[in-house]
């Protein structure tokens, strides 16, 4: 995959090829995600639309028309959070995941946190191999609720990753 094959998706179009992609890689979530939190499809047309129009930059791998993987970005205030990444079900191990989040990071001038389900240990340590750390429950009980809407359940459920850059800040 050349790096100029990644390209903004800001317009419907993208939409639908994130969604394609979309519906595919979360089937990856069926049994990790508590059961009174999974709906299908994981997130509907409306929901990505909406995720769009609130600032959510969606960046995608394409190989000769062929979508690989999706990574949004969302600017929130003091930090920028990683949204709804996915690398196709048939190509994911293959550093897909990984050409993507560098190039979001790349596009964040701030400390980035990336929000999960705890279960979804792929993803947890797909980030930790990138740069990450998971924070403590006080920590990603503050966070999310400054910076995601998610209910109390779905709180008890996830786990917050921070960059180096956010860690640092901390002291
Ligand atoms: C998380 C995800 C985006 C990573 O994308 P990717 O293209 O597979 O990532 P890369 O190939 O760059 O990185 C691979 C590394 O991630 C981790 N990883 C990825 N998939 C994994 C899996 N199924 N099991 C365990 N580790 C996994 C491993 O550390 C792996 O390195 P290794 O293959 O050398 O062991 C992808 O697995 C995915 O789409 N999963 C389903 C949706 C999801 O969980 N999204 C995260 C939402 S926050």
């Amino acid at each position: 995959m050349a790096d100029s094959a990644l390209t903004t998706a800001c317009t419907r179009t993208r939409a639908r090829a994130a969604r394609a992609s979309n519906a595919d890689a979360a089937q990856a979530y069926r049994g990790v995600i508590p059961s009174d939190r999974w709906h299908e499809p994981y997130m509907s047309a409306d929901e990505l639309a909406k995720e769009i129009d609130s600032g959510v930059i969606f960046w995608m791998a394409e190989d000769n028309g062929q979508l690989l993987g999706v990574m949004g970005i969302q600017d929130k205030e003091d930090v920028a959070l990683v949204r709804h990444a996915y690398t196709a079900t048939t190509l994911q191990r293959k550093g897909i995941g990984t050409k993507l989040l560098r190039r979001v990071e790349a596009l964040a001038d701030k400390p980035i946190l990336i929000g999960t389900w705890a279960d979804a240990s792929w993803a947890i340590e797909f980030y930790r191999r990138n740069g990450f750390t998971v924070v403590s429950d006080g920590d990603r009980n503050r966070l999310l609720r400054a910076y995601w809407s998610v209910p109390a359940r779905q709180v008890e459920t996830s786990v917050v990753l921070a960059d180096r850059r956010w860690m640092k800040a901390q002291g």
